[in-house]
Order: structure tokens, then sequence, then C-alpha cells
């Protein structure tokens, strides 16, 4: 299983903030936003990783993540030229992707939730066909959409729709077979200029292939693409590490927990990791490791 992250774009919905900086490298309370999809690729299990990025926030992004060989994974990149939809990472991770099944998470998107890391294994055992992830919205024309019929079973899915037909949004996570790069290379642009990820969906909703997954109230889901929600998602993040003392998307745990790492591999991140809270939390991980203290 590969795993994607589509980190390109123009954020123009958070200008000027992101003139000069890509959006996903913009923080999350305490962390770079793109720590957070990451974070939910590896609770899948899933260890290489093509970061899409445009050409001059390449450098940016391999000077924060590297190969990724300090959480266990294998982080590879790639450029997007321009935004001509989602579609296209699958295009551009063509021979990344190879025969194998792949997930596409959107660099802005951010999950939270009790039972996510079973959510992502029982999509990542998925053998055919893909899942996607939906969350009930109270803004359904910002997202695409998915419309069921009367006995509840997928019958479309709707981009922005202008007209209230669901509010039940399609999130930023994707599961799919190899079969998608040639699915998305066939695509054609819709009327604003980008090829559309939900008609990659609709032929697998017309050919029954696809799953569903509900992310429901117990979930927190954000896309931080605009000022108020990337705020929101802030003080989410705040709050709840502030309650639990636990941090949410903190790789070297992750990384640990899933057993990309060893004991060694875990002390090894502590050095050079700082002073920050992260970097304190990190280093307190370490220390409980080390003292046989720490519980799993
Ligand atoms: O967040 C979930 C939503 O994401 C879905 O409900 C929609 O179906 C899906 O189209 C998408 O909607 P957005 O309005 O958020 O799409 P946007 O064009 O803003 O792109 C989402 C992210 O992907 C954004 O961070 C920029 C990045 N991107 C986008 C395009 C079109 C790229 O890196 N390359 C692209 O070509």
């Amino acid at each position: 299983m590969k795993g994607i992250i589509l980190a390109g774009g123009m954020g123009t919905r958070l200008w000027p903030v992101t003139l000069g900086v890509s959006k996903q490298l913009l923080p999350v309370y305490n962390k770079p936003m793109v720590y957070y999809p990451l974070s939910v690729l590896m609770l899948a299990g899933i260890r290489e990783i093509l970061v899409i990025t445009r050409p001059e926030d390449q450098g940016n992004f391999k000077a924060l993540l590297g190969d990724g060989s300090p959480w266990g994974l294998s982080i590879e990149y790639a450029v997007q030229a321009k935004p001509e939809g989602l579609p296209q990472a699958f295009v551009l991770a063509r021979d990344f992707i190879g025969r194998d099944r792949c997930s596409l998470v959107l660099g802005d998107n951010i999950f939270f939730g009790h039972g996510l890391p079973e959510l992502l294994k029982a999509a990542r055992s998925q053998e055919a066909g893909a899942t996607i992830f939906t969350y009930l919205t109270r803004t359904p024309e910002a997202y695409g959409v998915l419309i069921r019929d009367a006995d509840g079973r997928p019958a479309d899915v709707v981009e922005k729709p202008r007209t209230p037909i669901s509010n039940e949004a399609v999130t930023g996570l994707y599961f799919f077979g190899p079969e998608v790069v040639e699915a998305a290379a066939g695509l054609v642009p819709s009327a604003r200029g980008e090829t559309e990820i939900t008609d990659l969906i609709r032929a697998y909703i017309k050919q029954d292939r696809l799953q569903v997954q509900e992310m429901g109230r117990g979930y927190a889901w954000f896309d931080s693409g605009t000022h108020e929600s990337l705020l929101q998602a802030a003080i989410f993040v705040q709050a709840i590490e502030d309650r639990q003392g636990l941090t949410v998307a903190c790789l070297e745990e992750i990384a640990y927990r899933m057993g990309f790492i060893d004991d060694e591999g875990l002390h090894r991140c502590v050095a050079g990791i700082g002073n920050s809270s992260y970097g304190a939390y990190v280093r307190h991980l370490s220390q409980a490791v080390r003292k046989g203290t720490w519980v799993k």
C-alpha cells in the first residue's frame, strides 16, 4: 500500500498568509499542517509515501520531512507544476504506485477521533474497489457531497453543490486500487478547468465498487484551508492536548507505536529535537521507554 499527500495548490483562500509559504507548512497549533495527514497515513500502516508539492515548495518540504527514515518511513517527492485537479496526483504518482493499492490524503485535511486507526485499517485491508470517508457538514456547498438512494446506498457524488442536496461531505482521504491511475489520466477537466475527484468516485459508484465509511459525531474533521478553519483546527488541537497531555499527530510516537521504529530509533529521534513542547513530549516518551514506565 502506497500513500500520497497532495500538498500543492495556491492556497488562495488563505492569502496573504500563503503568498510566501506553502499552506501545508503553516502551523496548526504546534506542528506543521502536513504532519496531520502524514500521521493519518502512518496510522493506516503506510510507510511508503509520496509528497506532491508546488515546484517552489519542494525544498522546504524536504527540509522538514527528509527521506522519512527517522520515523521508519520512505518519503519521496514529486512536483505538480499547476493545480489542475486532485486526480492529477495519481497520474504524477504513476511509477510510485505501480501495481499497488494507494491512499490519497489532502495535505490540509486533519482527522481526529476514537477508533480512527481501526477505520483506517479496515480501509487498508480492502482488496478491490475504493473507500471514501464521509462527515456531516453544515456547509455542503464547500465540499464534494455523497448522495444516497432510498436504501442508503451511494448513488452519486457532487462537487460543491449549489443547491442543498446532501450534507454528507466527502473528506479528503481516499483509498483506491492501482487502476485509479488510468481512470485519472482519462478524466476531462470540469467547467472550472480542473479534473474532479468526484468524477473518479462516481465511476466506482457506477460499478458498485465504492465503500463508504462514515465518520460519526465522535470524530473531528477540518480542512484547514481558510482563516477560520485553520484557527478552529489549532484551537481544537490545543484544547485536546492540554486536557489529555497527549500530543495529536506526534510522528515519533506514532512511528514507535506502529512498530516502524524500535526503542533505539525513538531515542535517536530525541537528539536535536529542541526545547519546544513537542520536543519535550517526544523526550518524555523516550525517557519513559528507557525506564520501562511507558504504557502502550
Ligand atoms: O477537503 C475535502 C474536499 O477537498 C472534498 O470534499 C472535495 O470533493 C475536493 O474537491 C476538495 O475540495 P477543495 O475545495 O478543498 O479543493 P481544493 O481545490 O481547495 O484542493 C484541496 C487541497 O488540495 C488544497 O490544499 C490544495 C490541494 N491541491 C488542489 C488542487 C486542485 C493541489 O495540491 N493540487 C491541485 O491540483
